[in-house]
């Protein structure tokens, strides 16, 4: 089996906050990519929630090809195949089961896989995947539990979401074991339906400064 390492550059590196945005209208997907990488987010997690996400994800990687475009809430191995046939560039997974693994792994793209438990990271590092998703962070025991892996666990470097918000996240960044934090809160669903993007690329930009 491929270890993630072989795949493309690391995700973990791409932003220091990736947006994880739900799109309820495929019309508002070209413009909140633009905005994101108007705000100095060059980077974008779509997330399968909504019946629009694939056609989203097509449209981005076809109409803005300066972002890097990836699918997130990858729950299925169909999933994973769908969203790299929709050109999706990595992929992100809540949870991992062995199969679910393996179909990211078989896409070729960088992936992080959701953690929330040391075995489940130890599962993750022995799969060849060094680089993973830790949610839901917040509930799940935040900077602090981070912290207490980080030296029993040192390979494995973390994108934490759930429950981040500006405030909070440069404690998570501060950290050995992290490389980025993902959050909605740069996409709020009420800026999405006003359409209102130069909202969208304010907090873009607040969270830009923070890498
Ligand atoms: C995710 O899928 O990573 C989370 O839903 C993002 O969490 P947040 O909405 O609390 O930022």
């Amino acid at each position: 089996m491929s270890s993630q390492s072989e795949f493309a550059p690391s995700v973990l590196d791409a932003v220091p906050v990736m947006p994880v945005v739900v799109l309820d209208s495929l019309e508002h997907a070209v413009p909140v990519a633009r905005a994101l990488v108007a705000g100095g987010l060059p980077a974008i997690e779509l997330t399968l929630r909504t019946p629009v996400a694939l056609e989203a994800i097509r449209a981005i990687a076809s109409e803005v090809p300066e972002i890097l475009v990836g699918a997130g809430t990858i729950t299925t191995p169909a999933q994973a195949k769908e969203a790299l046939e929709a050109g999706a560039q990595f992929l992100v997974s809540p949870g991992t089961t062995r199969s679910l693994l393996h179909a990211m792994q078989d896409t070729g793209l960088p992936f992080l896989p959701g953690t929330a438990t040391v075995s489940e990271v130890l599962a993750a590092l022995e799969a060849g995947c060094s680089e993973m998703k830790f949610f839901p962070a917040e509930s799940s025991g935040g900077t602090a539990y981070l912290k207490a892996i980080a030296s029993p666990v040192p390979a494995a470097r973390f994108c934490p979401t759930g429950g981040i918000t500006l405030a909070s996240a440069p404690s998570y960044l501060a950290l050995p074991n992290v490389g980025c934090v993902g959050g909605s809160w740069i996409t709020p669903a009420d800026a999405l339906a006003a359409g209102d993007w130069d909202r969208v690329t304010r907090l873009a930009a607040e969270a830009a400064a923070l890498g």
